[in-house]
Formats: C-alpha cells, sequence, structure tokens
C-alpha cells in the first residue's frame, strides 16, 4: 500500500508543481509580454520532462530522423505520420538512400500524406547533403535554411533538436500558444506576427535546452492548448500565466483572417476497365499533384450518355457504363466534386492510357487520396 501511494504521489507531483507556483504577478503590476513569455520557459520544461510522449523520431533525434519527422508533421497528425515514418526509415534509412532513391518510389512512401512537393524537396535536399556536406545534414540554422523545402520553422526545429542551437521553431501550434498566452489579437497568419514571436522566444528560451523547450511548445499545442476544441487548461502548466484564459478569449484567439473560398472544380471520373487491368496515367510533372497518377479524367460532370459519346469519339468500345459514385477532394486552394463511372471496354481508347493490374494501383503506382473512393471502387472488385 505504502510503495502504491509512493508511485501515485511521485506521478502527480509534478502537476502539484505547478498548482504551487509562485504568484508571479500583481494586479497592479502586470508581467509585459517579454517576461510572461519568460516565466513559462520552468513550468514548461518540467511538465514537458514528466508528459512528453514516446515518439520515433522523439527517442532517437538524430538529425536525419528530425529532418524526416518535421517535414512529415508538417500538415498531418503525429498519429498519421508514425506509420509513414517507420516504413520511410526502413526503406531510406539515411541521406545517402533518400538522394538515390527514385522518384516513384519516393511518391510510393509518401502516397496519402499529401503535399507532394515535400517529398521532392526532401530528395533535393538530400543530393545537396551528398554533393556539399559529405552526405550529412548542414549543423547551422542559416546553412540549412538554403536547402529546398527547408524554412525558418524546420530550421529551426532541426538546429534546437538534433543540434541543441538555441534557435525557435515556431509553427501554427506554437503561434496558437503563445498568442493565447499573452491574449494576442495579432493575425497568426501574418508573416510579420511570426518574426516578432519567432525573436521574442530566441530572446527568452533556455539555451541549455532549446530542443526540449520548442518540443514542450508543440506538445502543449498538441494535447492540451488544441485546435478543435475546447482547451485543456485544468491540465496546462502555464494556466497560471495565461491573459487569454484569466480573460475568456480562449474561444477568440487565436485570430486568423478568413482564407478566400476554395474554387469548386467538378470532373468526372473514368475507371476503365479492359479485362483484369484498369486505365491510368501520369500527371504532368509541374502542378497540382505533379508525377502522380491518376484515373483519367475530365472537366465537368458528365451524365452517362456523355461519357458514351466521350468514349466513342476516343475511338474506346464500351461493353458497360455504370456509375461509381460521387467523391469530393480539398486540396488547399481548389475543391474536386468529382463523378465516377465505371466503364467495361471491348475496345481500347486512341488516347494512350497506362493499363495495369490492379494490384499494381497498391503496390507501385502513387495514387493521391484524391482518388482514393475510386481506387477503393477497383480494389473491391478484385
Ligand atoms: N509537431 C511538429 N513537430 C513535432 C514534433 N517534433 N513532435 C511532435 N509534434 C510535432
Amino acid at each position: 500500500m505504502k510503495i502504491e501511494n509512493s508511485r501515485k504521489d511521485a506521478f502527480h507531483a509534478p502537476e502539484k508543481a505547478y498548482e504551487a507556483l509562485p504568484v508571479l504577478e500583481r494586479e497592479e503590476a502586470p508581467l509585459s509580454p517579454q517576461d510572461r513569455l519568460g516565466a513559462m520557459a520552468g513550468p514548461l520544461l518540467s511538465w514537458y520532462d514528466s508528459h512528453a510522449r514516446s515518439l520515433p523520431w522523439r527517442d532517437s533525434p538524430k538529425p536525419y530522423r528530425v529532418w524526416i519527422s518535421e517535414i512529415m508533421l508538417q500538415q498531418t497528425r503525429v498519429e498519421a505520420v508514425k506509420p509513414y515514418f517507420n516504413r520511410f526509415m526502413e526503406e531510406l534509412p539515411d541521406v545517402n538512400a533518400l538522394a538515390q532513391v527514385e522518384d516513384q518510389r519516393l511518391l510510393k512512401l509518401w502516397e496519402g500524406l499529401g503535399y507532394y512537393n515535400r517529398a521532392r524537396n526532401l530528395k533535393k535536399a538530400a543530393q545537396i547533403m551528398v554533393n556539399d556536406y559529405q552526405g550529412c545534414l548542414p549543423d547551422s540554422y542559416e546553412e540549412l535554411l538554403k536547402l529546398p523545402g527547408i524554412g525558418s520553422y524546420t530550421a529551426g526545429a532541426i538546429a534546437s533538436i538534433a543540434w541543441d542551437i538555441p534557435v525557435p521553431a515556431v509553427d501554427g501550434n506554437v503561434l496558437r500558444v503563445i498568442s493565447r498566452v499573452l491574449a494576442s489579437w495579432d493575425d497568426i497568419l501574418n508573416q510579420g506576427v511570426k518574426r516578432r514571436m519567432e525573436a521574442s522566444l530566441k530572446a527568452i528560451m533556455p539555451k541549455d535546452r532549446p530542443g526540449i523547450f520548442n518540443q514542450a511548445l508543440f506538445e502543449i499545442g498538441a494535447m492540451v492548448c488544441v485546435p478543435n476544441g475546447r482547451p485543456k487548461c485544468g491540465e496546462c502548466p502555464l494556466s497560471s500565466l495565461c491573459l487569454g484564459r484569466k480573460q475568456g478569449l480562449l474561444d477568440s484567439i487565436p485570430v486568423k483572417t478568413p482564407k478566400k473560398p476554395r474554387k469548386v472544380e467538378e470532373r468526372t471520373v473514368l475507371l476503365l476497365l479492359e479485362g483484369d487491368r484498369v486505365a491510368i496515367e501520369k500527371r504532368p510533372d509541374q502542378g497540382l499533384l505533379a508525377s502522380l497518377y491518376q484515373f483519367p479524367n475530365v472537366e465537368g460532370k458528365l451524365g452517362e450518355a456523355d461519357v458514351r459519346a466521350l468514349l466513342t469519339s476516343w475511338g474506346a468500345g464500351i461493353s458497360q457504363v455504370e456509375p461509381a459514385g460521387e467523391a469530393k477532394h480539398i486540396f488547399s486552394h481548389v475543391e474536386w466534386h468529382m463523378t465516377g463511372y465505371r466503364v467495361v471496354l471491348s475496345g481500347l481508347p486512341k488516347e494512350s492510357y497506362l493499363f495495369v493490374q490492379k494490384q499494381e494501383l497498391t503496390d507501385k503506382y502513387p495514387i493521391p487520396n484524391a482518388f482514393l473512393a475510386y481506387r477503393n471502387v477497383i480494389n473491391g472488385e478484385s
């Protein structure tokens, strides 16, 4: 019983420590924003020491692993990244392997993560590292910044986590947490706001544990001061410092100016079957979903008769046309609203499509998530 008690006490100790934080602020003498940030570091680090999740890139923070994970984590949640990260490390365990991988294989490893330029930039940067940095990641913030796909956030994350260089890593999560702590009405999508936050954090970050400080901020953003839904202020080591909480502003802050509405494009997707093979084509090497593979598709929402007429004009023989459902895919600037048809061919069209085995859609060709619903229609048949 005694042992259990002492274990329990040890487990709860850090939270008690935050409750017992000295009162840093008197009503008549509020902290300046910079002092408020400075006061965060202590509670943040001790909270992280007892609450950090074990994550594959965190448990072994080698520069290459930190880099790949940080690129994957842009726009993608931790849980979704884990299997991608592990597969990537198994197949491309170092800079040299990444520099040499075939584009198609790289895109296949990235399939489903989206924002495929991230993968292409990884390979370009790896090639520069092989040529100019003896196959290693550069060990300075400024050199990291010169590489394709590495901006201030990623350079800061790699420099601090892998090399212990005291530079901040400010992403959307960090912007949210700090704006709330400071009750700041600044628009967090504004680059100037981000630059100022980087400068403010750089001034107060502990020089002996910069990587832990940055990761602790990511962790608070992911686990406590969450983007959707109510922040869990009861669990937050920063709650006694948080002006946004004190002033009841957590529903309004952070401020993000609304983006322009996305353009909606109607498309008709054709699942052209010829025996047990299906038609795909490679997208152009530039632009949206560059170099990935797709089912043939055309602009507009065609009806069944239109599809028959179109295929006939392509010289195809048709034995059957049936609806294959509607699907929607949202990109950052455009939305595709798709209408699908499953077509059994009796003669090949003039268009030079690639007819592949259904299994190759899974094993070989990188097909973006936009077409997932239609790939499932095909896979459901095999
Ligand atoms: N989000 C961005 N970077 C992260 C990291 N290193 N760990 C967890 N979540 C993150």
